[in-house]
């Protein structure tokens, strides 16, 4: 099949890739033509795994790049629209990016075309998509819209895109769902997974995964609904880890409890600083926007946001209540991206405690194996930046671990513990068991879980905690 994927973001170049590894014939249309040379001449912009090796396999071949949108439309028998949709400052998705590609696109309909809808919209995009096609001369019969939204986690994209628990096609014809059955093929029928350089399987992966179809309204609200309850589910549990610390219970030992119901599951219950990124507090705000237009206050989700932005003010009091005094300290801080596997820092819950602290009069000491690059865009110049974990943590006052990399949950803990002023860790990540820890002789700190004393607990009076006597 020819496809042509208009923006060549996080999730464009994601999908276009992946489609050229299934096989079909893929153009690549972006309207930065820095990006497009970087992307030419071999570069890959964003950090994910196996990305480079495919793109490697393919550019020039299976994948190609162009700003000639309309030669793109005329070339290809389908186009995925997976252009920037951010939150406007109302908090509503921002869709204006996808109405000029749509505006543009009227005017290549020459033949058979089928419009997708890639990126995150509210439900009723795609009739607003038909309808500007139609508005800027296409002919009606000439092209169907279709919905199908990505699920792709940053980090591990690829392996999301090639190994879906699902692929959601919301579509208003037959002819247009034959189209994306054949687009889908290549996993639905599982031949991809019998390649030799298929990229490999992950443990959980269905094979071959459902392809759901459904009406373009469904599929949209099946990707609002989808991130909603995920970050629901985030902030449920840091609610939970709130009221471990409030009476001295084991927020692991809960989620142990409560994630095996099968109905529950173990995963996302992992409480820390809260969610981040350019997917959950985007989609969440659009989802809560959309349906109040289409009359329904979603009131949930405003609790939803509410605690997730009070995981950091809390982490953040958890801070001073360990430190005392906040202004002049050196801390180590570990962890810059919204999560880790990634080198984005949108919506970063690291980068805005970071941004606390450093009102506080903090000095901070930064170290993230990917993410410190985009972090000097934003953050002063006053923030050191560090080649390692324990560049970060040499003379600190305490130790601070703000991303959950696999790299941060294995360091020594000896050569730690000498490194630091003093044997404090503040952990946003609950990336260590506290037994550990406390036999390591750190004092450490985590989210929802006891912590672990080695100086005098009782010299320290701590203004935030009940005195247990
Ligand atoms: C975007 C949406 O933000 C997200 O909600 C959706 O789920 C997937 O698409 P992302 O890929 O991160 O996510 O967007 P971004 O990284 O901003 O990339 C968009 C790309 O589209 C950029 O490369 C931009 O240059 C390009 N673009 C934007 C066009 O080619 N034409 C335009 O008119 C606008
Ligand atoms: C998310 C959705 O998972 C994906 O399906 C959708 O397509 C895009 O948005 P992403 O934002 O890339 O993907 O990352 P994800 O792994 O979902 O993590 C989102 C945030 O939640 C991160 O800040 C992460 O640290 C946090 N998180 C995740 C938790 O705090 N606890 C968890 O248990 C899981």
């Amino acid at each position: 099949m020819r496809i042509a994927v208009v923006g060549s973001g996080y999730v464009g170049l994601v999908t276009g890739t992946c489609f050229a590894d299934m096989g079909h014939e893929v153009l690549l249309v972006d309207n930065n033509d820095q990006k497009l040379a970087e992307l030419g001449s071999g570069d890959v912009p964003i950090h994910e795994r196996f990305l480079p090796e495919l793109l490697a396999r393919h550019r020039g071949k299976k994948i190609k790049f162009s700003n000639d949108l309309q030669a793109a439309v005329r070339a290809c028998d389908a186009i995925f629209i997976a252009v920037g949709t951010p939150a406007t400052d109302r908090g509503d998705a921002d869709l204006s990016y996808v109405e000029s590609v749509a505006r543009e696109i009227a005017g290549a309909v020459d033949s058979y075309k089928i419009v997708v809808e890639k990126s995150t919209v509210p439900v009723y995009t795609s009739q607003w998509i038909r309808t500007v096609i139609i508005r800027n001369g296409a002919n009606p019969a000439s092209f169907d819209l279709a919905s199908n939204p990505e699920f792709l986690r940053e980090g591990t994209a690829v392996t999301d895109f090639l190994y879906p628990d699902r692929i959601v096609v919301g579509v208003e014809s037959d002819r247009c769902a034959q189209v994306l059955r054949e687009i889908y093929a290549p996993l639905t029928s599982g031949d991809y997974y019998s390649r030799a350089d298929a990229i490999p399987r992950p443990d959980r992966a269905q094979i071959p995964p459902r392809l759901i179809i459904t009406s373009t309204r469904s599929a949209e609200l099946i990707k609002h609904a989808s991130n909603a309850f995920l970050a629901m589910k985030i902030s449920f549990i840091n609610a939970v880890a709130s009221i471990c610390e409030s009476v001295g219970a084991n927020v692991q030992q809960v989620c142990d409890g409560i994630g095996s119901d099968s109905r529950i599951g173990p995963r996302f219950l992992n409480p820390g600083i809260g969610y981040g990124g350019s997917c959950f507090p985007k989609d969440l705000m659009a989802f809560r926007a959309v349906a109040k237009e289409c009359g329904y206050d979603f009131r949930l989700l405003d609790e939803v946001m509410r605690i997730n932005e009070d995981q950091r003010h809390r982490f953040l009091k958890k801070v001073r209540s360990v430190l005392w005094t906040l202004r002049g300290k050196r801390l180590g801080v570990l962890g810059l991206a919204f999560k880790g596997g990634t080198d984005d820092i949108r919506e970063s819950p690291a980068i805005l405690l970071v941004q606390e602290l450093l009102r506080e009069g903090c000095h901070i000491c930064a170290h993230d194996p990917a993410a410190m690059d985009r972090a000097k865009e934003v953050l002063p110049a006053s923030v050191e930046y560090t080649s390692g974990p324990y560049e970060a943590a040499t003379g600190a006052d305490a130790l601070l671990i703000l991303t959950e990399w696999e790299e941060f949950a294995g360091l020594e803990l000896d050569r730690l513990r000498n490194l630091l002023k003093y044997p404090i860790v503040i952990d946003g990540r609950n990336l260590y068991d506290p037994a550990v820890m406390s036999a390591h002789g750190f004092s450490y700190y985590s989210v929802g879980r006891p912590e672990t004393l080695t100086e005098d607990s009782t010299a320290a009076v701590r203004p935030d905690k009940r005195h247990i006597f």
